[in-house]
């Protein structure tokens, strides 16, 4: 990714702006554009995909969706592109030609423990020497889910464990991620329409 780069990124925070109220959106307008991107999970492809088709022209973008169903789905609503392939494979399983230089890591809330601690360090291999990563993240357990976490105990469990607190800001998840080989460049809120739910993207790069 040796390309310039768009806009400063450093630290941004979750209230940033952008027209579509998308944090995905806001961040990928500053950073170098990709060229072989890998997207984990496609629901639609209404959070990411359709934004890296607009601001990403020259990327090339792997999708790996583990659902048969939602696989075919994807595959047929971009079938007229043919920068994007549907892989209808769990992400581990993937083997490319080619080293990713973006990874969006978009799992289900409740995967996002495993996200973390399982599917980035199995793709980490996979990523050239200063490849940047999105992961779906919650910064604030409360915000997101009030008194009653529900079916979301595994990430109500994972957040406070693998961060130390229910409330996240970019320098805790920096200090986190540090070690783990990644330098955290933005924590955005996910839909910034409706600011305050508590879901948001963490972008970070290697180093
Ligand atoms: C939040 S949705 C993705 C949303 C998508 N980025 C979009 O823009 O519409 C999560 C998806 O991840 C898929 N998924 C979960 N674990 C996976 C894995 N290990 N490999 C591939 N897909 C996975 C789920 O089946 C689900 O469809």
């Amino acid at each position: 990714m040796a390309l310039m780069q768009r806009m400063p990124i450093e630290g941004l925070a979750p209230a940033i702006e952008d027209d579509r109220g998308s944090g995905f959106r806001a961040v990928l307008k500053r950073i170098p554009s990709p060229r072989h991107v890998f997207e984990v999970g496609c629901n639609g492809g209404l959070w990411s995909t359709v934004h890296l088709l607009d601001l990403c022209p020259e990327a090339s973008i792997d999708i790996a969706e583990i659902l048969p169903d939602r696989a075919a789905e994807a595959a047929e609503k971009f079938a007229a592109k043919e920068r994007v392939r549907v892989h209808n494979i769990d992400a581990v399983e993937f083997r490319p030609k080619f080293k990713i230089d973006l990874l969006i890591l978009d799992v289900q809330t409740g995967l996002i423990g495993y996200a973390f601690e399982e599917l980035l360090p199995a793709l980490t291999p996979l990523l050239t020497q200063d490849a940047g990563v999105f992961l779906y993240i919650v910064y604030d357990l409360e915000a997101a889910f009030g008194d009653d976490v529900g079916e979301y105990e595994g990430v109500a469990e994972f957040i406070p464990r693998y961060f130390g607190a229910t409330v996240l800001d970019i320098d805790i998840v920096r200090r986190r991620m540090k070690p783990e080989g990644f330098e955290t460049l933005a924590l955005v809120d996910r839909n910034m329409l409706e600011r305050g739910r508590g879901y948001g993207w963490t972008y970070m790069v290697r180093g």
